[in-house]
């Protein structure tokens, strides 16, 4: 018998012909995390379910919807380069979609309705909190970066009470993240390094830092910064970003961008699946390992 790797202590997936099903749409989807994710809470807590991956190209998006819906799923994840589309499909927003403008979370109601939610800025905000990184009354962020990621971390930082401001190299696009989020204050990208003793979190919302990424080496001075500020990266590949890694070494508090991507996934498996998964050091470890 081959032996694979969890053969010893992990459940087998129960999939019957009642199976819930749920899936991630995105063009290209091959580096979704999103099954690996999904089918380790269905194997924890026994449910019968399944989660695919569901390549589709921005002009089937909508015949794609359609499709799934017609075929019984339960809903679906939306990721690049969908988002937009998707909130626009939906016919009905949560406040977190409204305030992001994008959707990531698809469910799809009994009576035909689609209902609409963005969880990756909640899903930030419960990894931060989830690492006992929280921010005084009234804090303060600094957001590196003005593109669909920025809007929703930037978002739930406001609903949560902190006073937010953003930089990006291209500053138009600040000014327009400003524009959609009352309160947001611009700070230009020339700037932000001198400037950074005034924050209590800063988190990179860029690809900068990534592996593969415009600049896999990205790693800003944080000499200005006090010694409470908490550094935050949402990318999670490498799991310690330059960033990161210069963070740890100034002694400042770090967090990386692998519990947003477990938090977010929580509020769909729950509509979906209806079980509220946890996430802890084997959901963590079960995702690492399809890193
Ligand atoms: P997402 O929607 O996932 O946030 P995006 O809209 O492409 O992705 O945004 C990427 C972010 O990374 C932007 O803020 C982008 O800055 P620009 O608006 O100036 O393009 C930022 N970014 C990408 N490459 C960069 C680089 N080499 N230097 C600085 N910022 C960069």
């Amino acid at each position: 018998m081959t032996k694979t790797p969890d053969s010893d202590s992990a459940p087998l997936q129960i999939i019957t012909g009642k199976a819930r099903l749920a899936g991630v749409l995105g063009w290209p989807v091959s580096h979704s995390r999103s099954p690996a994710l999904h089918n380790y809470w269905l194997r924890r807590y026994g449910i019968d379910g399944a989660y695919v991956p569901l390549p589709v190209r921005p002009d089937q998006f909508e015949a794609a919807v359609r499709g799934l819906q017609a075929a019984g799923f339960r809903g679906a994840n939306v990721t690049i380069p969908h988002k937009e589309a998707a909130c626009a499909l939906a016919d009905e927003l949560d406040p977190s979609a409204q305030r992001a403008g994008a959707v990531n979370t698809l469910v799809f109601e009994a009576d035909g309705r689609i209902r609409g939610l963005s969880t990756d800025g909640s899903g930030f905000v419960a990894s931060l909190e989830a690492s006992g990184l929280r921010l005084p009354a009234s804090g303060r962020a600094l957001l590196l970066g003005a593109g669909g990621a920025a809007r929703s971390v930037a978002a739930a930082l406001q609903d949560g009470g902190v006073q937010v401001a953003v930089t990006n190299r291209t500053q138009e696009r600040a000014d327009t993240l400003a524009r959609l989020l009352p309160g947001l204050e611009v700070v230009p990208w020339a700037e932000w390094e001198a400037g950074l003793g005034g924050y209590d979190l800063l988190v990179n919302t860029t690809s900068l830092g990534m592996e593969g990424g415009p600049d896999p080496l990205f790693c800003p001075s944080l000499k200005a910064a006090s010694q409470a500020l908490v550094v935050a990266d949402i990318v999670y590949v490498p799991r310690q970003t330059p960033l990161l890694a210069e963070a740890a070494q100034q002694g400042l508090k770090t967090l990386g961008g692998l519990g947003m991507l477990l938090h977010q996934a929580r509020l769909g498996f729950r509509e979906w699946f209806g079980q509220d998964p946890v996430v802890d050091a084997q959901t963590e470890a079960a995702l690492t390992a399809s890193l």
